[in-house]
């Protein structure tokens, strides 16, 4: 790291501390406490993850971000503040809204992401810090630092669309879930879970949104020869709703351990929207699942996916395995 790096990470040390302190210690903050605490996060939680409130003030961080020497090209390089151009002054990015500090692996907070309070705000819901020297969005996974541990003891990682899920599954007790940064998974994603785990189980939202996503996920993960399971929400319930509607244990219990395989995810999805009575889909469908069983299956996982296929589509399965064996002709 340059010089002028780590005091853009001394910055966001600061910028950590000083949000946190309004949220806990002071009346500006009591709105927001109240919201967090309405949303079931605990002080110990808070606490933990050093959450924050940036005042809805032009100038709060800036002012002291000058006043500790703090170089403030620097600080608008690395998105704490904004340049104006037109009196070359200075100001803050966020502002009136809920900060949740973002760490890298080793536990260096290197960007915030800002919740507004009224998700019907003309606003983003939630406003990221940019691109800079010491963030890059598409290698962050949210809570890797603090899920390391648990991870390498169940040998396992969820995987979430957002980092509130991952706060509401730390309460729940599972420690193991990290998220990406409001982008979907990247390439470098997949090479650092890589590094840590076998075995992940993507548990995105219950919404069509999720479902694609996670679909995308399990493909980009399995490429790699990870092991993937998908634990599928109800009701576009995402983690953090399943949590406060059911609660922890059911989340556990219901969700996380009762996940669908890879194939038998991949399977439901091929099937969405189409009708067995048209031999179009029925072909299709067929076709899809068999372009997931090749290859990436041991011939017991066959028998029984191929079993599967014949009961929901009313084909023999000695046609699907002749299909199976044509498909795997012209794979190799
Ligand atoms: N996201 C973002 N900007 C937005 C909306 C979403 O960056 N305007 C990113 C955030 O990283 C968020 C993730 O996408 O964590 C998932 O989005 P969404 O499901 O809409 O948010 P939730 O995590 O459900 O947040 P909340 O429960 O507070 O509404
Ligand atoms: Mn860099
Ligand atoms: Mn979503
Ligand atoms: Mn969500
Ligand atoms: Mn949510």
């Amino acid at each position: 790291l340059s010089p002028t790096e780590l005091k853009m990470l001394d910055a966001h040390e600061f910028a950590t501390e000083f949000y946190h302190h309004l949220l806990v210690n002071t009346e500006d903050g009591e709105q927001a406490l109240q919201y967090l605490m309405e949303r079931g996060f605990t002080r110990e939680l808070i606490d933990t993850h050093k959450i924050g409130w940036a005042l809805p003030k032009w100038d709060a961080l800036a002012t002291l971000l000058e006043r500790k020497g703090f170089m403030l090209e620097d600080m608008a390089t690395c998105g704490l503040i904004i340049h104006k151009e037109i009196d070359d002054s200075y100001f803050d990015r966020f502002r009136g809204r809920i900060m949740f500090p973002i760490r890298d692996e080793n536990g260096k907070v290197i960007a915030f992401s800002g919740r507004i309070l009224n998700s019907d705000a003309d606003e983003a819901k939630y406003l990221n810090s940019p691109e800079s020297p010491i963030f890059h969005k598409s290698q962050v996974l949210y809570n890797l630092d603090k899920a390391r541990a648990s991870i390498r003891k169940t040998r396992k990682a969820v995987l979430m669309e957002g980092f509130i899920d991952v706060l509401a599954a730390n309460r729940a007790g599972v420690h193991n879930a990290v998220a990406t940064m409001g982008t979907s998974l990247t390439p470098q994603h997949v090479q650092k879970l890589k590094r840590l785990v076998e075995q992940i189980t993507i548990c995105y939202d219950g919404d069509n949104a999720g479902f694609e996503a996670a679909k995308r996920a399990a493909e980009m993960l399995q490429a790699e020869r990870l092991k993937i399971e998908v634990a599928v929400l109800p009701d576009k319930l995402d983690p953090d709703d399943y949590i406060h509607r059911y609660g922890a244990e059911s989340f556990t219990n219901q969700i996380l351990e009762k996940p669908f395989a890879y194939i038998a995810f991949m399977m439901m999805h091929a099937r969405r929207g189409k009708n067995f009575q048209f031999e179009n889909d029925t072909f299709q469908y067929i076709h899809e699942v068999l372009g997931h069983l090749v290859g990436k299956t041991s011939p017991i996982e066959r028998d029984l996916y191929i079993n599967q296929l014949a009961k929901e589509t009313n084909i023999t399965k000695e046609a699907i395995e002749a299909e199976y064996r044509k498909f795997e002709g012209e794979q190799v």
